[in-house]
């Protein structure tokens, strides 16, 4: 039985040794403990042997060996294929350069930021509001009553509570007098909705800056001196201004605000359709029934209002031909803001 064994063990060492897997370990456990193995076979044998008992033990070792080994081989491998993995596994480098792609800041956001740090440099505060709005706001607190022909101009969207999307950022106008009293200086830049079909210059979605200043002695002339001085700023080259009549039922005298055309300098060109001028910036001198709905004392205070189109402008300054390309997610259009 010993040489049996003896036999059985050399071979078992050189299978073991040259196991390369969990595969070729499964099978040489398979072959020595299995039903069928060889230990199996030492015990069957047993039943013949002159010296059970020492034979019996004899097996027993072998057999605790062979469990033993291969338990421990088995180990080994798992611990080898480990190390491999770690070994073959992309060390952390500091030094590698990853290629991001960085976002931008909007052509809107860029455009509102100037305004406002120019209106901001000449004692204006900067108010936010909201989008969603009553219908005193919108249009019956800036001398619009229902019915109003001016309403037509303003279709918008409609919430189930009457409420509705602003169409103006004036719809701010009545809360932030009542908020501030006079005198006032402020500007509201903001989102506005209308109910419009869309094409190059048409969009249901744009932005609008509010302004208005309101104190002792108030005239066209502060209005004309404050737009040319942030438009100024804000196109980096000195920009002349005229004022046509206009009329919007919050303002009395009410204007249109054109500047000289950015691409010939008031030449006339294919941009300003050869006028020299371009529309910019509605506006005018608060109407008395505006400013007394705001609680501002009309017999002391007078003021101005002015409903810049941001959207307008931005397109302007960066001489973006389709409006509807600020709201079309379309990163082609607006990736080229990046290095503004
Ligand atoms: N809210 C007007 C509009 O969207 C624009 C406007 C006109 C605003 C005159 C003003 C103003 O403040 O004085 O059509």
């Amino acid at each position: 039985m010993k040489d049996r064994i003896d036999l059985l063990k050399s071979s078992f060492e050189e299978k073991l040794l040259s196991a390369g897997g969990k595969d070729d370990l499964e099978a040489i456990r398979i072959e020595y403990l299995g039903k069928k193995g060889h230990v199996a076979s030492l015990m069957a044998g047993l039943r013949d042997a002159a010296d059970k008992k020492t034979a019996g033990m004899l097996i027993n070792i072998f057999k605790n060996e062979v469990e033993g080994a291969i338990t421990k081989r088995q180990e080994e491998l798992r611990q080898a294929e480990l190390e491999a993995k770690i070994r073959s596994a992309k060390k952390y480098n500091p030094s590698l350069r990853f290629e991001r792609e960085l976002g931008s800041y909007h052509p809107i956001t860029l455009a509102t930021r100037e305004v406002e740090e120019a209106f901001r440099t000449m004692g204006f505060t900067i108010e936010d509001y909201s989008e969603v709005v009553t219908d005193y706001e919108c249009f019956e607190s800036l001398n619009i009553p229902k019915h109003h022909p001016a309403r037509d101009m303003q279709d918008t969207y409609y919430l189930d509570n009457g409420q509705l999307l602003k169409t103006q950022t004036s719809a701010a106008q009545n809360a932030i007098m009542k908020k501030y009293g006079a005198p006032l200086r402020a500007i509201f830049p903001g989102r506005c909705f209308r109910n419009e079909s869309t094409d190059a210059c048409h969009e249901n979605t744009f932005f609008q800056m509010e302004g208005m200043m309101i104190d002792e002695d108030i005239s066209i002339s502060n209005l004309i001196y404050f737009m040319k001085t942030m438009l100024s700023e804000v196109f980096k080259r000195d920009i002349k201004v005229r004022l046509r009549p206009g009329f919007f039922p919050f303002v009395e005298p009410g204007f249109e605000l054109d500047i000289s055309c950015l691409i010939c300098g008031g030449e006339g060109c294919p941009s300003c359709k050869g006028e020299g001028w371009l529309e910019l910036c509605p506006c005018g001198m608060i109407h008395p029934n505006v400013l007394r709905e705001g609680g501002i004392d009309t017999d002391k205070y007078t003021g101005f209002a002015f409903g810049l189109g941001l959207t307008r402008l931005a397109m302007m300054k960066y001489g973006i031909k389709d409006i509807r390309d600020f709201n079309s997610g379309d990163l082609k259009a607006l990736s080229q803001f990046k290095s503004i």
